[in-house]
């Protein structure tokens, strides 16, 4: 993200004109344009009627993102286009998926990949797949939060757990895990940033949420509850996960 992080983010939209190009791997669910201005490009994605709640998720996720691992991702704004209701973010026009040999061959890739899925537990994403871990040489981005929360508070941390079969790649964590058991070095990096998840994840952060949660339920009641389980989850992050890697052996 070399050029974007040194330009004004988010970009002012009188600035931006669409570009005349999307690779053609950019499908998936949602509509996406590109857009330039002089210094950056910016990917579009139009939200319909009804994706309420996946933009919400996208944004807070991302929002949130920017605290607990700012390094490897990237961040979105809320952002109309001609009319057309959605979200903008970096264009990562340098970056490209690698397989999920290249991340294991390489101890330090390993590493950066199995600690986001501690960010990824509390943020319930369970879409971390191969290609949304998009490199720039040595660093990954994890791109694609729209399902944050989709499956909470009912997931649960497992090699096995994969509740988008029918329809998108597995995450990339549980294939990691099943190939090989953890060095004790790995297993540190991975407690320690768990360890860190509380503090970081404090009750300013928390309440990055709230605005998904007034998306996704009508009743206060109910975005209440969701709220108080994500506190919940975050608590016990820790514990968690000394749990997920014991059971690993
Ligand atoms: N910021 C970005 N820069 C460069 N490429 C990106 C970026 N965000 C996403 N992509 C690429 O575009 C693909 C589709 O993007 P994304 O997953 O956000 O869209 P989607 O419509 O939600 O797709 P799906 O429904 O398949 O998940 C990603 O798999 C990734 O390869
Ligand atoms: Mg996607």
């Amino acid at each position: 993200m070399r050029g974007t992080l040194q330009s004004i983010w988010p970009p002012d939209p009188s600035s931006l004109v669409s570009a005349d190009f999307l690779p053609l791997t950019l499908k998936g669910r949602y509509q996406k344009l590109l857009l330039r201005n002089h210094e950056s490009q910016f990917l579009f994605k139009s939200y319909g009627v009804g994706d309420g709640p996946a933009k919400a998720a996208e944004i807070a996720a991302a929002d949130i993102l920017q605290i607990l691992d700012r390094e490897r991702s990237v961040p979105v704004a809320e952002f109309t286009w001609e009319e057309l209701s959605g979200t903008i973010q970096p264009y990562l026009a340098d970056a490209h998926v690698i397989s999920l040999s290249n991340i294991c061959d390489d101890d330090s890739l390993l590493v950066k990949v199995l600690c986001r899925q501690v960010a990824d537990w509390t943020l319930s994403n369970h879409d971390a797949h191969i290609n949304h871990v998009l490199w720039e040489g040595r660093r990954p981005f994890f791109v694609d939060y729209g399902q944050a929360y989709k499956f909470f508070p009912h997931d649960v941390l497992s090699t096995d757990y994969y509740p988008n079969v029918s329809r998108q790649l597995e995450p990339v964590y549980n294939a990691l895990h099943r190939s090989r058991s953890l060095t004790a070095h790995q297993k540190a990096a991975v407690l320690s940033a768990a360890a860190r998840m509380s503090s970081t994840f404090h009750d300013p952060v928390w309440e990055l949420l709230r605005p998904f949660a007034v998306e996704k339920f009508d009743r206060i009641q109910d975005q209440e509850v969701f709220l108080v389980e994500v506190r919940k989850r975050v608590r016990d992050t820790e514990a968690t996960f000394e749990a997920f890697l014991k059971e690993r052996g």
